[in-house]
């Protein structure tokens, strides 16, 4: 895993379009973005990488330094420092490369803040857009709180759920509406059923380019 400074010093990305594609994954928490990457990694060949569970691995890691700041962060809902999560995600590209020769990336869960995306453009590699999963609250916290009766995460209750809210509109929605700014959101309509949302995935990315096949 590179280190923070190595992260934060690099002005060059280390891979580019068209040899590796990113395609960035967004939505509030509970949009279903990890149900329908799961779809698109056995349709579409991409590999899946969500940020949240790469950084709940290392917070669980024997011997990770990170550990505790990862477990407080996610507890109250807020972002973990960016170097962070991207030389973790850095790394997994890596693994991914060298292990499955994977070059297509869905990136789930990330950038959730501007720091993450312009860092991770620059020192990383750029994104080819961003996929929005659109879905009111209500409908979110509905999902979230039916999840949380197994699910076993320690921010899937009400009181966490309410801080990832507040989060991802303050956060995280600059995000996207930056890249919407600069016409590379792909928005999905994310309240009907996953068969549903996944139709309409799956149209979106025809019209953009993107078809099924590895
Ligand atoms: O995406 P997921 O809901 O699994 O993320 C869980 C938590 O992980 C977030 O609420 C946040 O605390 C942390 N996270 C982060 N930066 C990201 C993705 C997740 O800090 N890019
Ligand atoms: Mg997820």
């Amino acid at each position: 895993m590179p280190t923070a400074d190595e992260i934060l010093g690099r002005t060059k990305p280390i891979w580019t379009p068209p040899g590796v594609t990113v395609i960035f994954v967004l939505g509030g928490p509970g949009a279903g973005k990890g149900t329908q990457c799961a779809r698109l990694v056995s349709e579409y060949g991409f590999a899946h990488l969500s940020a949240g569970d790469l950084l709940r691995e290392e917070q669980d890691r024997p011997g990770s330094q990170f550990g505790d700041l990862i477990r407080e962060n996610i507890k109250n809902g807020v972002i973990v420092p960016m170097e962070v999560t991207i030389a973790l995600l850095e790394a997994a590209m890596g693994r991914v490369m060298e292990g499955e020769g994977k070059r297509k990336f869905l990136i789930d869960g990330f950038p959730r803040k501007m720091d993450q995306a312009l860092k991770f453009e620059e020192a990383v590699c750029p994104s080819a857009f961003t996929l929005f999963f659109d879905c009111p609250e209500d409908i979110l916290l509905e999902r979230l709180m039916k999840r949380g009766q197994t699910s076993g995460r320690s921010d899937d209750n009400a009181e966490s759920i309410r801080k990832r809210f507040k989060t991802f509109v303050e956060t995280s929605m600059p995000v996207v509406d930056f890249y919407e700014k600069q016409g590379k959101v792909v928005k999905i309509e994310a309240t009907g059923s996953p068969d549903e949302v996944y139709e309409t995935v799956k149209e979106r990315l025809r019209e953009r380019g993107v078809e099924a096949g590895n």
